[in-house]
């Protein structure tokens, strides 16, 4: 699949009101997203998750699919998240948002 970080710098907007990334990111309502990719979830020191979401991320590591998963339905990959989204349905605006974030990710 294609994957077009300029597109997904666009769609990063629906994630905005919650969400910072790149230089100087700050949390937000939801976590910064520095390095995401290669992140455990919901463990960032400095972030109040809920439950789920911490107990989502033993022996995880967020990458390219599991976000794919996650940003397609939140809640029902993570019964009990606190992420207030309704996911992304097209599978190319989740391929060019995650593309986005990787140009943050080591
Ligand atoms: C968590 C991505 C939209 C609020 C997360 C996480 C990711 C993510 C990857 C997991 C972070 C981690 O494990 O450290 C995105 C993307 C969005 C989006 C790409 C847009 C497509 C939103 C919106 C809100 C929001 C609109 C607020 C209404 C949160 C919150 C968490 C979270 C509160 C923590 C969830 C929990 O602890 O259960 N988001 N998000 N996100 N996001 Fe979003």
């Amino acid at each position: 699949m294609a994957q077009d970080p300029a597109a997904g710098e666009k769609v990063f907007r629906m994630c905005m009101a919650c969400h910072a990334v790149g230089e100087g990111a700050k949390n937000k309502i939801g976590p910064e997203l520095n390095g995401i990719i290669g992140r455990q979830p919901g463990h960032m020191e400095g972030f109040q998750y809920s439950p789920a979401m911490v107990s989502f991320g033993e022996g995880k590591v967020w990458d390219e699919a599991l976000l794919d998963q996650y940003l397609e339905n939140p809640r029902t990959v993570v019964k009990g998240t606190k992420m207030a989204f309704g996911g992304l349905r097209r599978p190319e605006q989740r391929a060019d948002v995650i593309a986005y974030l990787a140009t943050f990710s080591q």
